[in-house]
């Protein structure tokens, strides 16, 4: 990673819990897996300031992958989305929508490798039935905040674990991740 991505993150780090942004090992966490798998094509529902949005753009910009992120709050954190994406000299690899997901997800590809959800945590459930189809087989559904907000999310989980062809794990790292892998 370059230094300039490097102080953009730093910087951003500074307000993240005022912005809600992942931790720091969630981020590399997600960061490397994108580079092992080779992914290419990601959604992100929830970019607030772009801090996992630039994790994610950067593994992309080594596989010449794209990012679509979407975020909802259009004066504050869209705004700040839009300066950390335009400072990171990554933007040809980001495309950010000002939308609310899943009403948003139309505008977006057919198919992601992988999907990230760090949005209102009671609308994962709607967000897996508008995306599971456009899900690669093989790709991946990765949601945040699994032991922060168990209940909640509870519903999804649910979901997810009794849907066909969907594994799923539990990563104790940060506020907790789940991972579905769909066969
Ligand atoms: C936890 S923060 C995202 C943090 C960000 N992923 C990061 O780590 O830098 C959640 C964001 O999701 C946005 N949001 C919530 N529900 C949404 C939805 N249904 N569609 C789009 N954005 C949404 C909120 O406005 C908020 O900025």
């Amino acid at each position: 990673m370059n230094n300039k991505l490097k102080n953009i993150l730093a910087e951003l780090e500074k307000t993240s819990s005022l912005y809600w942004n992942i931790s720091r090992p969630t981020a590399i966490f997600i960061n490397s897996i994108i580079k092992e798998a080779k992914y290419k094509t990601i959604l992100e529902v929830g970019t607030s300031t772009g801090y996992s949005g630039l994790w994610i753009a950067e593994a992309l910009s080594q596989n010449n992958g794209h990012l679509y992120t979407m975020e909802s709050h259009a004066k504050g954190r869209f705004a700040l989305g839009e300066e950390t994406f335009a400072k990171s000299g990554l933007q040809k690899h980001i495309t950010h929508i000002l939308g609310h997901a899943p009403e948003a997800i139309p505008t977006t590809p057919k198919k992601f490798d992988l999907v990230f959800l760090d949005a209102t945590k009671e609308e994962y459930v709607d967000h897996f039935e508008a995306l599971k189809s456009r899900i690669k087989k093989g790709g991946t559904i990765i949601a945040d905040n699994l032991y922060s907000h168990s209940i909640p999310l509870k519903p999804f989980v649910e979901k997810i674990n009794s849907t066909p062809d969907w594994k799923v794990y539990e990563i104790a790292i940060g506020t907790g991740l789940l991972i579905g892998v769909k066969n």
